[in-house]
């Protein structure tokens, strides 16, 4: 069963260690280098977990929880900002089910109405299709060089 937990002293080496494929490294920036960002970026409203199969530690995912309005430099209020599932436990629906634990966090959230996420335009390895495939829209508009897509969170987002 997939299920999303904190990252601790306990796990934290076990999830650094997590990475996608070589080809992948083009469109996602590594766990190490999201705890950084969340670290850097307080305003920005880091909520991250690790994925988890069971015991197995299988990916990272971080989102903006909340944005106070205001800064137009951020995407949100609600914004995917990493998602990543490793290379070895790929194509087994982890990360729709993760992305579904998000959504169920999402939903006792204050006006959670849309999640949005960006995608670096690619052919190859980009994870477009993957948005697309879970219900996201191509809103046709970029931020910071990157494709905007939302996901409407109510009545039913699937
Ligand atoms: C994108 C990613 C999170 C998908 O995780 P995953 O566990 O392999 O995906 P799932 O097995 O849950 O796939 C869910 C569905 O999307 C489809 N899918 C997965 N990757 C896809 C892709 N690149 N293009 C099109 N469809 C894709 C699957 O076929 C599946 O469809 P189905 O449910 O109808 O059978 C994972 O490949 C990854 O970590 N990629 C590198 C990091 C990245 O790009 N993250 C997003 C940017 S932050």
């Amino acid at each position: 069963m997939i299920t999303l937990r904190p990252i601790t002293d306990a796990n934290r080496a076990a999830v650094v260690a997590l990475d996608v494929t070589p080809a992948q490294q083009a469109y996602v920036a590594g766990v190490a280098e999201s705890l950084d960002e969340a670290e850097q970026c307080p305003e920005a409203m880091p909520w991250y977990r690790a994925i988890y199969d069971d015991d197995t530690p299988v990916g990272f995912v971080m989102i903006s929880d909340n944005i106070p309005p205001g800064d137009p430099t951020l995407l949100g209020p609600y914004y995917l900002w990493r998602l990543l599932i490793d290379a070895a436990h790929q194509g087994r629906g982890h990360g729709r089910a993760a992305l579904d634990l998000v959504i169920d966090h999402l939903r006792t959230r204050p006006a959670a109405e849309v999640l949005l996420t960006s995608v670096v335009p690619g052919e190859e390895s980009s994870p477009l299709g993957f948005y697309l495939r879970l219900g996201f829209q191509d809103t046709g508009t970029f931020h910071d060089g990157e494709r905007v897509l939302r996901l409407p969170l109510t009545p039913n987002p699937r």
